[in-house]
This record gives structure tokens, C-alpha cells and sequence, in this order.
């Protein structure tokens, strides 16, 4: 039994499949339409979420199957005080597969050592966030037609923004990939990614702190939102918050082919005026979710067409 805790629990060559599948099922819809047949999803979100949630359920709705779950902590039995394996452990008899998100890094591995279906890791803290990743892969395939050979800024909150953490990793295995780390200093990218990750592999990145030095030099620009839940001291948060703001005139610094990308919620980083440059793929890349979580049921579930 596979489960999907960091995006290196999928090989190079199954990511490419999982991308290939998406692209067929945007083409092509009803042929997947029954995979799923009576099958179960469950969705156990231990934090807030709107796009992974409702994109996991519609995904297996798309396919046939059906679902269930939570979606805050203190309406499942986390508020009488239940472990985590223990909840994964009841809800793999109930459903096929699950999705959990927790506040607690390593959460969504601790269930998979009870579970008796697959889990995935839909957000676990300030770590990972593999599905957000491959979701983002398959956005990059579709808009640049390639996922090697590209220069990526992320911008924003590096710290605790555990979509970037995943996208470094994922993206460290394909040729010639350039970063630009762009963010104030107090929330650079974190050891286990410039270590782990960035060193171990010989990648080259650049930390900066200004964005329209990198802009005009990326394919790709990856806003992300300063993640105030994790924050100790709202104060911090308050003076962070509006550090970047991305808005048509800065866009004028970028290539004409850059694309814009952001896992979402925006807060105020990306101002509403860049949502008509052909360039904002943002909204797109939240339907692109869709395609690639529908094909990571299938695999886990090991369905095919
Ligand atoms: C991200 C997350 O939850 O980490 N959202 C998402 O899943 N699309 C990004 C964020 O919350 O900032």
C-alpha cells in the first residue's frame, strides 16, 4: 500500500504519468467518470481549507466515488482528545482512502502508520503540502509545456509557507532549475530546504529580499501569503504582512511569457488589477487541482482506464 506523505513518495517517472493522466482527463472527462464506482474518500481536515478539501471531494465525485469526513477539528472526536492513529485507524474501515490535513508537521505520517487504506498528505503545518505540488508540476507542464530549464522566484513567506517547501523539492529532481528565494529575512527558507534540498543537489538559488531585482530575470513567479496562523507574535505578523504586493506596474518589470502562479488564499500580495494579465494563472492552477488529485486517487487506489 502506497501513501502520498512528501512529494519524494512518488518517483520522476510517476509523477510524469500523473501528469499525463490529468491532461488526458481535461480532454477527456467521461471516460473517468465511473472509475471511482463505489469507492470512498474520506477528508479529514484538522485545519481550515477551502480548495484542497472541496477539489479532493470533487475529484472523487468526478469519478464516481463518493464522500465523507470533517472539516475542523472540534467537530471530530480531536476535541475529546482522540490520536490521530487512532482516527485513521477507525475511518480507514469506513472509507477506501483519506485525506488529511493537521497543524502538527509529521501528523498525516504518524496516521499512516495505523491506517489500513492509503493517506495523503493534504498539509501537515509548516512542512509539506505534496498534492499543492503536484498540482503545481502539472500547471507548470500545461503553461510552459516543460519542467526543466526554468527559473523559479518564490516570494513571500518561505518559512512557514510548506507549498514552497514541497515545490523546492519536487522541482530539485528535474535538469537545469534556478530559484530565486525572494523574502524578508526573518522568513527565509528553512535549513531542511537549503540543506536537504538546495545543497545536497547542487541547485543553484539566490535569497534576495527585493522582487523587482529577480522579476525580469523569471519564467515563473510563485506568490504565496505570509502564513499568519504560525506566527507567535501578531506583531510580526503586522509588520510582514504587506512586505511584497505584486501589481500591474511591477508587471511591466516581468518577461512577456512569465507566468504567475499562487496556491492560494491571496490575502494582499497579489493586487486584484493582475487578475487580467494573460499572464495570472492563478485561478487555473485551482482547477488544474482537480485533474492531477482525480489522477492521484486512481493510482492509489491502483484504477486504471
Ligand atoms: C495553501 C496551504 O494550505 O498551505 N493553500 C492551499 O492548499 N491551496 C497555501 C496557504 O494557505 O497559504
Amino acid at each position: 500500500m502506497k501513501h502520498l506523505l512528501s512529494p519524494l513518495d512518488l518517483s520522476v517517472p510517476e509523477i510524469d504519468q500523473l501528469i499525463a493522466v490529468a491532461e488526458d482527463i481535461e480532454k477527456n472527462p467521461k471516460k473517468y467518470s465511473h472509475i471511482c464506482d463505489g469507492k470512498k474518500l474520506a477528508t479529514c481536515f484538522y485545519e481550515p481549507s477551502t480548495r484542497t478539501r472541496l477539489s479532493f471531494e470533487a475529484a472523487m465525485l468526478n469519478l464516481g466515488g463518493s464522500v465523507l469526513g470533517f472539516s475542523s477539528a472540534d467537530s471530530s472526536s480531536a476535541a475529546k482528545g482522540e490520536s490521530v492513529s487512532d482516527t485513521a485507524r477507525v475511518i480507514g474501515c469506513y472509507a477506501d482512502i483519506i485525506a488529511m490535513r493537521h497543524p502538527k508537521e509529521g501528523a498525516p505520517m504518524v496516521a499512516s502508520l495505523s491506517s489500513p487504506v492509503p493517506i495523503i498528505n493534504a498539509g501537515d503545518g509548516g512542512h509539506q503540502h505534496p498534492t499543492q505540488t503536484l498540482t503545481d508540476l502539472l500547471t507548470i507542464h500545461a503553461e510552459k509545456g516543460r519542467l526543466s530549464g526554468l527559473t523559479i522566484g518564490l516570494c513571500g513567506d518561505l518559512k512557514f509557507g510548506r507549498t514552497v517547501h514541497s515545490l523546492i523539492t519536487a522541482l530539485a529532481r528535474y535538469e537545469n532549475i534556478r530559484f530565486f528565494l525572494i523574502s524578508p529575512d526573518e522568513l527565509r527558507i528553512p535549513d531542511f530546504v537549503r540543506e536537504e534540498v538546495l545543497e545536497a543537489n547542487h541547485i543553484p538559488y539566490k535569497e534576495c529580499d527585493a522582487l523587482d531585482g529577480a522579476l525580469p530575470k523569471l519564467d515563473i513567479l510563485y506568490m504565496t501569503r505570509v502564513q499568519k496562523e504560525r506566527f507567535f507574535n501578531e506583531e510580526d505578523y503586522i509588520r510582514l504582512k504587506n512586505h511584497y504586493i505584486l501589481d500591474s506596474e511591477k508587471m511591466k518589470l516581468a518577461k512577456e511569457d512569465m507566468i504567475v502562479m499562487h496556491p492560494l488564499p491571496r490575502v494582499n500580495e497579489i493586487s486584484v488589477d493582475v487578475d487580467t494579465d494573460a499572464r495570472a494563472i492563478y485561478f487555473k492552477q485551482a482547477q488544474y487541482g482537480v485533474y492531477i488529485r482525480m489522477a492521484l486517487i486512481m493510482k492509489l487506489l491502483g484504477l486504471e482506464a
